[in-house]
């Protein structure tokens, strides 16, 4: 039996964050507010504040994060005076100039965006999310986000080139190369760095709450059950809930009283789960009772990682 914990910070995450220890975080997963978006709620930092505001920030992002941990960042620059503000690009200097690595960024496509008309662009359907590490080596758990290998398969696995057939080594020297042929009779796939997800969430308790399949997708691929998630901006507290459903403890942090309470409302401080193995359960459950009720896949204790 272990126990899950969430706990709630109300302030400014900038102070707030002082009261993590050092390293003690795996995920990393938030999104701030965005320059001037929804001042008349939570104020709205100016464009160009922006990178000034968040580097003291993601400096004590930094500390709290384990060696082996993961920082994700939903943002997206808006537009001003015709064109891109540069902020986001600039933060991302800012931020490996205090030490982190900007590992990756991967976009969410976001599937349902409304329509509309600008006349110097197209409909905004993609957000940002920039991933930073302390280190090269990080835990990424890759098998669990794998996808259905699709259809294209068929089609492209049944009429293989030599070049196929055999490790085709990088043009660039990159030291990268792949065996197409490796795929046949494979279900699964890795993904790619574009997440497909729908911008509806149930969750209308907060203006700009993000769905829970996103924390949860980086939760799959960057933690195990037991570990620590924290969201330094948790709003209505998507990523909490999903981290505690998920057996991951959470820490969420947020400068409004109205979010503060009302995730303490919504989520246990404490939640206690099984987590041992499948097979001592089993023989636990036959000394207690005698004999062993068949249970469902879904009804058992998950193995402690
Ligand atoms: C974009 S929203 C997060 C929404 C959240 N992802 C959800 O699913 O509900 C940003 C949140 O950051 C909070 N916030 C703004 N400035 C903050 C600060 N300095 N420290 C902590 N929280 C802050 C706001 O009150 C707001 O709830």
């Amino acid at each position: 039996m272990i126990a899950v914990t969430a706990k709630t910070i109300l302030g400014d995450c900038r102070e707030a964050l002082q009261e993590l220890s050092d390293n003690s975080v795996d995920l990393i997963f938030t999104s701030p507010p965005y320059a001037d978006q929804r001042s008349q709620t939570y104020g709205g930092i100016k464009p160009d504040q922006y990178v000034e505001w968040f580097t003291p920030i993601a400096a004590e992002l930094l500390r709290v994060l384990k060696p082996d941990g993961t920082f994700v960042l939903n943002i997206k620059e808006k537009a001003q005076n015709g064109e891109r503000h540069t902020y986001v690009l600039e933060l991302i200097l800012a931020m490996r100039k205090i030490g982190w690595l900007w590992t990756e960024e991967m976009i969410w496509h976001k599937k349902n965006c409304y329509p509309g008309k600008w006349p110097n662009r197209f409909r905004d359907s993609w957000e940002r999310l920039l991933q930073f590490n302390k280190s090269r080596h990080f835990n990424m758990y890759q098998e669990e986000v794998m996808v259905p290998m699709g259809s294209w398969a068929e089609k492209r696995l049944q009429n293989l080139s030599e070049t196929d057939k055999i490790r085709d080594n990088s043009k660039v020297g990159s030291g990268f190369g792949k065996n197409i042929s490796n795929w046949i009779g494979k279900e699964k796939a890795y993904p790619t760095n574009v997440l497909q997800l729908a911008t509806e969430c149930s969750n209308k308790s907060h203006s700009a709450a993000f769905p829970e399949s996103l924390p949860e997708w980086f939760i799959k691929l960057f933690t195990k059950e037991g570990n620590t998630v924290l969201d330094p901006f948790m709003g209505s507290g998507t990523t909490l809930k999903v981290a505690q459903r998920m057996k991951r403890n959470s820490v969420g942090i947020d400068i409004l009283p109205q979010y503060y309470d009302m995730v303490n409302a919504a989520i246990q401080p404490t939640e206690c789960y099984l987590f041992e193995k499948r097979e001592e359960y089993a023989a636990d459950n036959k000394k207690r009772s005698g004999t062993v009720r068949k249970r469902k896949h879904s009804e058992l204790p998950q193995q402690a990682s």
